[in-house]
């Protein structure tokens, strides 16, 4: 199976057993929005639960906020979203579809490179042990041809972008050939900037109403509430203030399921050092943030730094947590050495002062920010697309399991009494009242054990436990463990200890 059908299931199996449904789905649903469903609502829980203690609860100079997501209208002037936060947007006058000219030339540009390197795993195959790649992209005309052409379109593309020239980016897209996917046609507008922020209106009567903007990320929060914070809390640099929470955009892109969303949910934490030490501090959270992910347990392979070269112009160092998705290795995660530049900026428009008094230094100076921000509804796709699982089991049969990391698995326990009979659900409830104290569990006690084993598989419960007649003798229960499938009678009073062990991270 490609890892494009590999997607579409993982898509469906989210939508099947109620991890995520499409946004008011009986009116066919909302573009690039979705509802997180019962299953779905406890591993996001459990993710944004696992950040909070890592940065908040692990660090004693870090602490949390919940800030609006309406904000002053100002702030969005200070931080740069009004005049810049914008993408370069083409449509075709004959479909009237609207694109990304930058996702268009870049995927152009993916193609020519699909191209060179179908050139050489054809040469691979032909020329088996012998082959020398290196020397084959070096001589072999087909490939240096697309190669010069790729540089070519790089070269001009990267100089349009940089000198926000947009009638050069309109002219790469027709000297490119580059046609609608849906009319065929090149017949295309200009190329113009689209303000990604959603706006609204505060006030209820004309006069009292002013355009306000949803969030386009928590960041701002936290600095508006610098001083409010490190007053308060009676902070010393360096220290950090995290927050999680939703953020809107009006992405024209929306695609590849909850990857790319109109509404989503952010984990920032802004870490506020002074000024000289933020590249020992950025290199530090970068470590940490890595680390972070990949104690989630998954293959190291799966993650990659992707530092950038073009930076923002806050920006003096920023790079990218990219985790190998199905449609290949993304942006999960960034951490950006952002200046003084919010700050700053915020002092302007405000007029108020947003610094800090070093009594080490004696004297006052506007911190320098170290950014960590990931994308939660991303993580959750990492973690589900990681996890999903098709194993032909020894009897040829097919079980679909999430592997998910139990320590934030949606439920922990399930308990599943063997009859509705007997006595066996009352103990199995006397269970569940005990345990649900301490764990997500589920009682289930409809069809056959196996069905019931396939149904906890399927949405990713480490632990399962049988209550059957030798429990009533013994106060014995089978615990079957998700991955190995394995079980073993243990005895009931012994069932949290163990819980607590396995879902230990
Ligand atoms: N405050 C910095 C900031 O917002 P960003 O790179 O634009 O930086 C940070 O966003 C993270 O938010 C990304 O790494 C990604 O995980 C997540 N994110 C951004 N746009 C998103 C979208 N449209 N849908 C889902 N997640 C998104």
């Amino acid at each position: 199976m490609n890892q494009e059908d590999i997607f579409k299931k993982i898509i469906s199996h989210c939508k099947e057993y109620g991890f995520i449904f499409p946004s008011s789905e009986i009116y066919d649903g909302l573009s690039a929005v979705y509802d997180y469903g019962q299953y779905g609502v406890e591993l996001k829980n459990n993710l944004r639960q696992y950040w909070w203690k890592a940065m908040v609860q692990l660090h004693e100079n870090i602490v949390g906020i919940d800030a609006a997501i309406f904000m002053h209208p100002t702030t969005w002037k200070a931080s740069g979203h009004i005049d810049a936060f914008s993408d370069p947007l083409i449509d075709n006058k004959d479909s009237k579809k609207r694109y990304r000219a930058d996702v268009l030339i870049e995927e152009h540009m993916a193609k020519i490179e699909e191209k060179i390197n179908k050139e050489v795993e054809k040469a691979k195959l032909k020329f088996g042990d012998a082959f020398d790649e290196a020397q084959f992209r070096a001589t072999n005309a087909r490939v240096l041809e697309n190669a010069q052409k790729l540089k070519l379109i790089e070269d001009r593309f990267a100089l349009a972008l940089n000198e926000n020239n947009l009638d050069e980016v309109k002219q790469i897209i027709i000297d490119c050939e580059i046609v609608c996917p849906v009319s065929g046609s090149k017949n295309w507008t200009d190329v113009r900037q689209f303000n990604l922020m959603f706006s609204t209106q505060l006030g209820a009567v004309a006069e009292e109403s002013g355009t306000i903007y949803l969030r386009p990320e928590t960041a701002q929060g936290i600095f508006v509430n610098y001083l409010n914070v490190q007053k308060t809390g009676r902070m010393k640099i360096p220290f950090g203030i995290a927050q999680t929470g939703k953020a809107f955009r009006n992405e024209i892109v929306a695609r590849q399921f909850i990857f790319r969303m109109r509404e989503f949910e952010q984990m920032e934490m802004q870490f506020f050092v002074k000024p000289g030490t933020e590249m020992q501090w950025y290199e530090y959270w970068k470590n940490t943030r890595m680390e972070w992910h990949q104690k989630l347990g998954f293959p190291k392979a799966k993650y990659r730094f992707h530092d950038h070269i073009k930076l923002a112009h806050y920006a003096n160092a920023a790079s990218d947590i990219e985790f190998e998705f199905p449609f290949g290795f993304k942006e999960l995660e960034g951490i950006h050495s952002r200046t003084d530049f919010d700050l700053k900026s915020h002092e302007k428009y405000s007029g108020k002062k947003l610094q800090f008094f070093d009594p080490e230094e004696n004297q006052n100076y506007v911190p320098y920010v170290v950014e960590t921000s990931v994308g939660l509804d991303r993580l959750f796709l990492a973690v589900i697309a990681q996890s999903y699982l098709e194993e032909t089991l020894e009897d040829g049969s097919i079980r679909t399991v999430l592997k998910i990391p139990a320590f934030v698995a949606p439920i922990k326990l399930a308990i599943l009494p063997l009859m509705k009979k007997d006595g066996l659900p009352e103990v199995a409830r006397k269970i569940f009242a005990d345990l649900s104290q301490t764990f997500m569990c589920q009682y289930d006690e409809k069809d056959a054990i196996g069905k019931r084993y396939r149904r906890q598989d399927a949405i990713g419960t480490p632990f399962c436990i049988t209550i059957d007649h030798q429990s009533l003798q013994d106060q014995t229960v089978t615990i079957r463990h998700r991955d190995s499938m394995a079980q073993e009678r243990v005895s009931i009073t012994d069932l949290e200890n163990l819980l607590l062990k396995g879902l230990k991270n």
